[in-house]
C-alpha cells in the first residue's frame, strides 16, 4: 500500500512502511490515485487530491483538524494513537501546573537577570500545591492519569465532564462549580463544536484570585481573546502549551510573567513518539491486511 506520511515520523516503525513517500501537504499539488494511506498529525486531509484513499492513520490522539466526518462519508478509516501518550501528556501538566503555581520560570529569569537577592520580597512568593483544589476539565485516560499525580501532592482534586462516572480519583462538580472552587484548573478535554470556546470570559470571571490555569488539550477550548485580557490584568496565572492558532502565539502573552509557555509540548518524549509511530504503522497494517484497525477513531468532525 501506498503511503504519504506528512513528515518522517519518530522511532523505529516509520521504516517498517516500504512504500513510503514524506510529503508536506502544502506540496501536494495534484491529485495522487496511486496514494492508499495517509499519515498525518492533525491536519485537514485534502481527500479530493487522494481519490483511493483507504486509511488515515493520526498521528495524535486529538483528530478535530482531519475532517473525519468527510472521512467516514467516503468509507475512509481514520485511526489516531490513544493510550501511548497519555503519561507523557500528564507529566507535562502536572509540570505546567508546578510551573505556574511555584512561579518556577520567573525564578529562572531572576537568576538568568542576575535578581538573584530579589527572590526573598514578598511579591516574588509562590502558593503551595499541598492542600490546594485542582480541577480537572476531562476525566478520560489523561485527566485521571493527572488525577494520580496528583495524589502525591495532598490535592483535593475536582472533576467535571459530560458524562459522571464512579472514581474514586476525583468528586464530581458542574463546571462553572469546578472553576470557582480551584485553585489550579487543567484542561483535558477534546475540542468539538460544544467545547470550543467554553471556557469563555465568563467561565475565566469564575476563576478565583490568583487561580491558574493550565491547557495542554487544545487551544480553541478557550477564548484565547479573554484569556489574554485575563492574563494581561493579572488576576489570574496559566500555563498554555496549546493555542488557538499555532504556532502563533498572542503576541501580549510573550513579556507577561504570570504565564508559562510551551510549543505544544504533550507527547513530546521519546517513549511516546516512538510509541504513537508504532501505533500508526500498525493501524496501516491492519486496513491493508483488511483486518480492523487497532484504534479507529468511530465519530468527529
Ligand atoms: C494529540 O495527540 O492530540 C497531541 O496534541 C499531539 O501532540
Amino acid at each position: 500500500m501506498r503511503v504519504l506520511a506528512t513528515r518522517r515520523y519518530p522511532g523505529p516503525a516509520f521504516d517498517e512502511l516500504t512504500d513510503v513517500e514524506v510529503l508536506p501537504l502544502a506540496a501536494l499539488d495534484g491529485p495522487r490515485a496511486d496514494v492508499e494511506g495517509i499519515v498525518v498529525a492533525n491536519e485537514l486531509v485534502p481527500l479530493d487530491l487522494l481519490p483511493e484513499l483507504r486509511v488515515v492513520a493520526n498521528f495524535g490522539v486529538g483528530y478535530d483538524r482531519i475532517g473525519v466526518e468527510a472521512c467516514h462519508a467516503r468509507g475512509v478509516v481514520v485511526t489516531n494513537t490513544p493510550g501511548v501518550l497519555d503519561a507523557a501528556t500528564a507529566d507535562l501538566a502536572f509540570a505546567l501546573i508546578l510551573a505556574t503555581r511555584r512561579r518556577v520560570v520567573e525564578g529562572d529569569r531572576l537568576v538568568r537577570s542576575g535578581g538573584w537577592g530579589r527572590s526573598w520580597s514578598e511579591g516574588t512568593l509562590a502558593e503551595e500545591l499541598t492542600g490546594s483544589t485542582l480541577g480537572i476539565v476531562g476525566l478520560g485516560r489523561i485527566g485521571s492519569a493527572v488525577a494520580r499525580r496528583a495524589r502525591g501532592f495532598d490535592l483535593q482534586v475536582l472533576y467535571t465532564q459530560r458524562t459522571r462516572v464512579e472514581t474514586e480519583l476525583a468528586d464530581y462538580r458542574e463546571l462553572d462549580d469546578l472553576l470557582a472552587e480551584s485553585d489550579v484548573v487543567t484542561l483535558h478535554t477534546p475540542l468539538t463544536p460544544e467545547t470550543e470556546g467554553f471556557i469563555d470570559a465568563r467561565r475565566l470571571g469564575l476563576l478565583r484570585d490568583g487561580a491558574c490555569l493550565v491547557n495542554t488539550a487544545r487551544g480553541e477550548l478557550v477564548d484565547e481573546a479573554a484569556l489574554v485580557a485575563e492574563l494581561v490584568f493579572g488576576r489570574i496565572r496559566a500555563g498554555l502549551d496549546v493555542f488557538a492558532a499555532e504556532p502563533h502565539v498572542p503576541t501580549e502573552l510573550i513579556g507577561l510573567a504570570n504565564v508559562v509557555l510551551t510549543p505544544h509540548l504533550g507527547s513530546a518524549t521519546r517513549q511516546a513518539r516512538k510509541a504513537m509511530t508504532r501505533l500508526v504503522v500498525d493501524n496501516l497494517r491492519a486496513v491493508e491486511r483488511g483486518d480492523p484497525p487497532l484504534t479507529p477513531v468511530s465519530a468527529g468532525r
